[in-house]
């Protein structure tokens, strides 16, 4: 997707869409004057209510216009960049379903009430249009596909490149500088979460350990941050026993990603990103039941968010230091896979007794974590994970499971995610909940039993920190693959990405 911005009059600018944003205040008063410059009479305006993300495409007539279609869309009561960012992407969610392939979205001045002007909305709105615009169809050949191959068959020109092709702000001109700016970051940031998406979407045929590390080191390489990649020789001299543990069932190496993006000025703080990388989650020997089991392919979305964020920060050229940590494994049960009882040391020396094998992720984390602590002392270390069901039966399929051991970056982490609607809902790590994952064999027991599997999985997570006093973990099992009808995304959503970004701004 191309992207500009302008100052040219609305109406003079060619192309398949026009998208103009109403809020609900004063809705009827803008829209009519707008319907009527375009020759248009305010009928629609008995229907259109600017809801955040509704739509209503208009086709003008008359000639006081020069692009094709026009969309209202509603920002509702534009209470901050969120309403935006839905804004956008509903929009470009249409304007890809109509095969709009250049559209200009207005943006009015003054900027909205809640922000820091045209500079963070340009970059909302950027973000929005790419979200909204996105779509999985790599794996699709088009073979089956009737229309393209009647186009191919009379030997007509290959048919329009699918998708938005080029993206244009329209602003007043005393923002120019503003939006350029704001775009620019739009399009690091939303970028990042399309790849992150992409990953998350790849099945466990398409993406194994050594798969997610070449995306890292890809990554890297494009936007100048380093990437080191642990093998399995390496991760067996470390001794990462939960690795190695949950890798054992499985034909496919692991593998540890280690991604380092340090500011060229002094850094204000280093913070460690950590993710969850299980590229297909069966269970182990503690087999999950066969339905939904295919969507375990998205187990590795920690893992995405975390390259996703990195990626960002570099391309942001962020004051701060990032460390992104990814272990990474598919979870396969054969003759060599770990067993419910096994107790396993893991690189800490904490031994754990592994009940349930399904119960993989807090495994390779654990390894991770202690790492993360160990080798670069950061300031703060936050992880993110598809970790716990349980997560989703108390939070659903739009919030995340928010746990921390200090309260400022609990709360920091609440307001970045008041500000880019990747919600988070904090939940305790009391002592009390320890009984539950206690072991009469080794140091803990990777399972908690029926009650709050979400907290007890926080609280196994704990024990791996060494002593850390900031450190955060997010739980987004829900969130980061939604259900179909539960949330608008299709499939993997890259949540987590502008949340971190978001974060990572607080120490700039
Ligand atoms: N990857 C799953 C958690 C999950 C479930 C994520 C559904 C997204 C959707 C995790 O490895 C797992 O299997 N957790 C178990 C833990 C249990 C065995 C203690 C769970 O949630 O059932
Ligand atoms: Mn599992
Ligand atoms: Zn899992």
């Amino acid at each position: 997707m191309k992207t500009a911005v302008t100052i040219t009059e609305l109406f003079d600018l060619d192309a398949d869409l026009l998208v103009l944003p109403f809020a609900s205040e004063g809705l009827r008063k803008k829209a009519s004057a707008a319907l009527e410059a375009a020759g248009l009479s305010d009928a629609p305006l008995n229907d259109f209510k600017a809801s955040v993300g509704e739509t209503m495409v208009l086709y003008p007539r008359s000639g006081k216009i020069r692009a094709s279609r026009l969309m209202l869309v509603g920002t509702g009561e534009a209470k901050g960049f969120d309403d935006w960012h839905r804004a956008a992407s509903a929009a470009a969610s249409m304007a890809v379903d109509l095969e709009a392939s250049s559209v200009v979205f207005d943006l009015p001045a003054p900027a909205p009430k809640a922000g820091t002007g045209m500079e963070a909305l340009a970059e909302a709105v950027v973000e929005g249009a790419l979200f909204g615009a996105y779509r999985f169809e790599r794996l699709k050949s088009g073979k089956l596909d009737k229309e393209k191959k009647k186009t191919a068959a009379k030997g007509k020109a290959k048919p329009a490149e699918k998708g938005i092709q080029t993206l244009t702000l329209r602003v007043p001109a005393s923002a120019l500088a503003a939006a350029e700016t704001g775009m620019a970051a739009g399009m690091a940031v939303g970028s990042a979460q399309l790849m992150a998406r992409d990953l998350v979407n790849l099945p466990g045929n398409y993406l194994q350990a050594e798969d997610i590390s070449k995306a890292a080191v890809d990554s890297g390489k494009r936007y100048g941050y380093s990437v080191t990649v642990l093998r399995k020789k390496e991760i067996e001299s470390l001794r990462m026993g939960g690795l190695i543990a949950v890798n054992q069932g499985s034909v496919n190496p692991p593998t540890f990603t280690v991604m380092d993006y340090t500011p060229k000025k002094k850094a204000k703080a280093t913070i460690a990103l950590v993710g969850k990388g299980v590229t297909f989650d069966s269970g182990g020997i503690s087999i999950k039941p066969s339905e939904g089991m295919g969507d375990m392919k998205s187990d590795m979305a920690g893992a995405a968010a975390v390259i996703g964020a990195v990626e960002a920060a570099a391309r942001l050229s962020l004051p701060v230091r990032v460390i992104g940590l990814v272990p990474a494994t598919d979870n396969m049960p054969d003759g060599n896979a770990q067993k419910p009882g096994d107790v396993i040391t893991t690189y800490s020396g904490i031994t754990v007794e592994v009940g349930n094998t399904d119960a993989e992720g807090r495994l390779i984390l654990a390894d991770a974590l202690t790492y993360a602590k160990q080798k670069y002392s950061p300031d703060v270390i936050i992880d993110l994970a598809t970790l716990t069901g349980a997560c989703i039966v108390a939070l659903g399929y739009q919030v995340a499971g928010l746990f921390s051991n200090d309260d400022k970056l609990a709360a920091s982490i609440e307001s970045a995610a008041l500000e880019t609607g990747e919600k988070v809902w904090r939940l305790p790590l009391w002592e009390l909940y320890d009984e539950q994952i206690k072991s009469d064999v080794a140091d803990v027991h990777n399972t908690g039993g029926r009650g709050a599997g979400t907290i007890t999985a926080a609280k196994f997570l704990e024990k791996f920190i060494d002593g850390h006093g900031k450190w955060a973990h997010i739980d987004i099992a829900g969130p980061s693959f939604p259900a179909k009808g539960a949330s608008k995304v299709n499939g993997g959503s890259g949540f987590g990405v502008r949340l971190l970004v978001e974060l990572l701004r607080k120490w700039a």
